[in-house]
């Protein structure tokens, strides 16, 4: 049901000064801008490869966005999954008895959205998507590797994760594992291959799987030896 993370949503004091950081600094090209009225915020995505950054400037302070800024002050406000029908998978979520914010899909700066309410996700307030068209990857200097969610029991929250989107686990942090670093990364992920390894291939790292490694979880990274 699930493609990928479509954005993650950045509560901002002004989209001006926010510019200043993410599209001048970090380079990062901005795909769209737009007020939308409904959900009090002027909100901006810009593109990180194949994900975005959604940034949201309040438009008051008695919206929800206003209310926000001023108690948590600027920082991480959603995330958002791309789905390729927001409304079948807000059917199938209510049928669950999944907490939705959204029932049924409202326009929104992604596409199609929906939000379900943080309760029902461990806390993290996410939404879904369906953009209104194929995605074009920008070309952008920087990507989204991967969203780091805090939990106080990060087993049970990786559950709610998994039943609710059908993720599968890749890998569990904080199992005994070996951390390893290898600067010719493309040779050894051939090898890798090659044998027909275990393994789960991320971007500059790659995890052996320990029925693959005499039993041992490894975690191999690309490092540059100084
Ligand atoms: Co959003």
């Amino acid at each position: 049901m699930i493609r990928r993370i479509h954005h993650v949503g950045i509560v901002v004091k002004r989209l001006t000064e926010a510019y200043a950081f993410y599209r001048d600094v970090l380079g990062l090209p901005l795909v769209r801008e737009a007020q939308l009225v409904d959900q009090g915020v002027r909100a901006a995505l810009l593109a990180a490869g194949d994900s975005e950054i959604e940034l949201l400037e309040p438009l008051g302070p008695s919206t929800p966005v206003g209310r926000f800024l001023a108690r948590r002050g600027e920082g991480l406000h959603h995330l958002c999954f791309e789905t390729p029908d927001v409304g079948a998978s807000l059917v199938v979520l209510k049928d669950r008895g999944v907490d939705l914010l959204d029932t049924a899909p409202r326009p929104g700066l992604a596409g199609q959205i929906g939000f379900l309410h943080p309760r029902a996700c461990s806390g993290v307030l996410v939404e879904l998507a369906t953009p209104p068209g194929p995605t074009l990857e920008e070309p952008s200097p920087l990507r989204l590797k991967r969203l780091v969610i805090g939990a106080e029991d990060v087993r049970a929250t990786a559950g709610v994760f998994q039943s609710l989107f059908g993720f599968p686990e890749v890998a569990m942090n904080g199992g005994p594992r070996t951390m390893l670093a290898v600067e010719d990364f493309s040779t050894l992920t051939a090898s890798l291959r090659e044998a027909g390894t275990p393994r789960l291939d991320g971007t500059g790292e790659v995890t052996v799987e320990p029925a693959g490694s005499h039993g041992v979880h490894l975690h191999i990274s690309r490092y540059t030896f100084p």
